[in-house]
């Protein structure tokens, strides 16, 4: 009964004769060459081409600069005294730009005080400004600027007076933002945040700490880095998609001076892991970083990034 079930296969010697024939070679030769071709017809790439050569040329290395390929320094740093002068000159022609403000085709457009921001009194300023006694601030997306006069204010009443705070923002909200702000005007496709901004500073009392830089996060951002201005607190809260915050986060920690603090709003939002939170914990992750978080906010503590 074994004997006859074992004769339906050939004995293993056999089989060893046969793979040694011309035929067997021909055989293995064609299986070989069609399983090659199937696998490439099925990841619909030609194999071993550049593909592979730049998956192996991406992968992660040691440090961000390895990765994003940026400018590998920014400029020498500007000592703390002179980043207002330096962002004036550079930005405002050497005018502060709260001079002869505001200009007469926007004035009568301007409220007073139009202040309007979210999250933007959290424990995390105070918290923050105690803790590192900032000379320098770079906020990434202001708005009408409620966080920042808040700042300001800390600063004063913490007795930090030369604390200057520069507030990176396009001044143009958001696609669709005068929905909820109907009643901020609109001149000739211009939404004015700028100057609402400006005038909300003003009304304030904070012209000497808080300058705009009227800019998108990313040209700003690679800008300051070039002229050498470097903060100690860096607060970002512009775009919450994971794009914006991401390559915000990556350019603002440039600009930190070592051992710096980066933090930003919206943490924890609807969009859970796709926006901010994911973007955060990706950096904190390839840097050997430990997010902590304070309120709305997170905060990475003692920045160094080489
Ligand atoms: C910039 O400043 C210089 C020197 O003060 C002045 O001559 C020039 O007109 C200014 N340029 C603009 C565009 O305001
Ligand atoms: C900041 O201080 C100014 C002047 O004292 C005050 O009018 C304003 O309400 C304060 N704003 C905030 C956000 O604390």
């Amino acid at each position: 009964m074994i004997m006859k079930e074992d004769r339906r296969f050939p004995h293993r010697h056999e089989v060893l004769q046969f793979m040694k024939t011309k035929p067997a070679l021909v055989i293995f030769i064609v299986l070989t060459y069609a399983f090659g071709y199937l696998t490439a017809y099925y990841n619909h790439v030609p194999p071993s081409t550049t593909v592979l050569k730049t998956v192996k040329a991406t992968k992660p290395r040691g440090s961000l600069v390895d990765n994003f390929r940026v400018t590998t320094r920014c400029g020498d740093p500007v000592p703390p005294e002179s980043i207002r002068q330096t962002v004036i000159d550079k930005i405002f022609n050497g005018t502060s730009p709260y001079v002869d403000f505001p200009p007469p085709h926007a004035g009568k457009y301007l409220r007073s005080k139009r202040i309007k921001g979210w999250g933007s009194y959290g424990a995390v300023f105070e918290n923050l400004i105690r803790q590192v006694k900032p000379r320098t601030i770079v906020e990434v997306g202001s708005f009408l600027g409620a966080s920042a006069i808040h700042m300001a204010n800390l600063t004063r009443r913490l007795g930090l007076e030369e604390t200057q705070i520069l507030c990176v923002d396009d001044f143009r909200g958001w696609p669709g933002f005068r929905d909820r702000f109907k009643d901020m005007a609109l001149v000739n496709g211009d939404v004015l945040l700028l100057y609402q901004f400006m005038q909300n500073v003003v009304s304030s009392g904070s012209t000497g700490s808080i300058l705009p830089v009227p800019f998108s996060a990313g040209s700003a951002l690679e800008k300051l880095c070039e002229w050498g201005v470097t903060a100690d607190l860096v607060e970002i809260d512009a775009g919450h998609d994971f794009n914006s915050a991401w390559a915000d986060i990556n350019r603002a920690v440039r600009i930190l001076r070592p051992g710096g603090v980066l933090f930003g709003h919206d943490y924890f939002t609807a969009a859970d892991n796709r926006g901010v939170r994911r973007a955060v914990n990706l950096f904190a992750e390839i840097n050997r970083l430990k997010v902590k978080t304070d309120g709305q906010h997170w905060v990475i503590d003692s920045v160094n990034v080489t």
